[in-house]
């Protein structure tokens, strides 16, 4: 360790990542990526780039695809900021709207980026326990206040668990909230089209509420690092003109980012197969024994049954042995289960028959 690191640096660990091997042979079910490519449209824009564009700075706040995005949600370009994936909107809202010694709040269990940047933030955290059957309760944002908390953020569909909050009890948190409500929704394209779930909506009802969603999951563009926060025309004002990069999109995702998000009939082709594998794959789970909570996401969080040969651990690492990789979670509430991405139907069959064969 230098001895030249703040002493927050030094005290705190980094953020665990999910493997990525090189093995293109090994069934990939452990970092909630597409299972599908992204639009073809992405392949020919990239044929079309002319390299001597990358000689010049990239437009600076990509303004041609803030309007692709703002025409696409009914909003204005100063609501739309994008960002080097999710994560850097997460980072930017930290740095933004949250004092040095003030506190940043989340559920648990939530996403394990969020104490990370509290820690490079120094600052300290507000964690309120999700109920059992992971729903929010009804005092969290009244302990957010308590805490003093500047930014709370919230994953809907929740990570790890996949489950969904219902837009009402969202409104009713941000309202009560001092401070920022960073929903993330980094999972929502795979939430059912028939629940008519919108959050745009509540930004005309909410001043303190930023949305994040990700080009990474929805989009299969995890290896291009693209990503948006949507909020009031105040709220994303500072985001923009103070705390960012100066040109923290470079112009190739510009570019690939537009033409994905251009065919949203792709996009949405690849949510469907996605959701229906979904639905596949949990009753192929459920009747091997593994509950799931019902997921509005691109993952499944399985239970592995009490009386089970296998802890999730070692269920965990057998199905490592067979090529297959999930993602277990050695943390309370987490430490007998296995989040499992929806792959493609055949994954999704190798990963039940090896599971079969490990449980039974
Ligand atoms: C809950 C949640 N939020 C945000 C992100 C950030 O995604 P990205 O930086 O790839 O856009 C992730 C990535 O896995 C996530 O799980």
């Amino acid at each position: 360790m230098s001895r030249f690191e703040r002493s927050n640096i030094a005290r705190m660990q980094g953020y665990s990542f999910g493997e990525q091997p090189d093995d293109p042979f090994v069934v990939k079910l452990n970092t909630n990526e597409n299972p599908y490519p992204p639009s073809p449209a992405v392949q020919q824009a990239l044929l079309k780039v002319d390299v001597s564009r990358l000689r010049v700075y990239p437009p600076p706040t990509a303004n041609s695809l803030r309007d692709l995005i703002a025409a696409q949600h009914g909003l204005k370009r100063e609501q739309i900021l994008l960002t080097n994936g999710g994560d850097e909107a997460l980072r930017l809202a930290i740095t933004t709207f949250v004092e040095p010694a003030a506190a940043i709040g989340y559920t648990d269990p939530s996403y394990s980026l969020y104490p990370v940047l509290a820690d490079i933030h120094d600052a300290s955290i507000s964690s309120v326990r999700l109920k059992y059957d992971w729903s929010i309760p009804d005092d969290y944002a009244a302990r957010m206040n308590e805490d003093g908390v500047d930014l709370s953020c919230i994953v809907n569909p929740h990570a790890p668990s996949g489950t969904l909050v219902a837009l009402p009890q969202i409104e009713t948190i941000a309202n009560a909230l001092n401070g920022v409500l960073l929903l993330d929704e980094a999972y929502v394209d795979f939430v059912d089209p028939e629940l008519g779930h919108d959050s745009t909506r509540l930004l005309e009802r909410c001043d303190n509420l930023l949305i994040l969603r990700s080009f990474s999951k929805g989009y299969g563009l995890a290896g291009l690092r693209l990503g948006y926060l949507m909020g009031s025309a105040e709220l994303i004002d500072p985001l923009i003109n103070k705390t960012r990069d100066s040109y923290n999109v470079d112009t190739l995702t510009q570019i690939l980012g537009s033409a994905a998000f251009a065919d949203q009939t792709y996009a949405r082709s690849t949510w469907d197969r996605v959701r229906q594998d979904r639905e596949k794959l949990v009753v192929e789970l459920t009747a091997l024994g593994l509950h799931c909570p019902p997921s509005q996401s691109n993952f499944v969080l399985a239970q592995i049954p009490a009386g089970s040969n296998f802890s999730a651990a070692q269920t965990y690492q057998a199905l490592k042995e067979s090529n297959i990789l999930v993602r277990f979670f050695n943390a309370p509430r987490l430490d007998d289960k296995l989040r499992i991405t929806v792959g493609t139907a055949d994954q999704n069959q190798q990963l039940c028959d090896a599971l079969r064969k490990i449980l039974q």
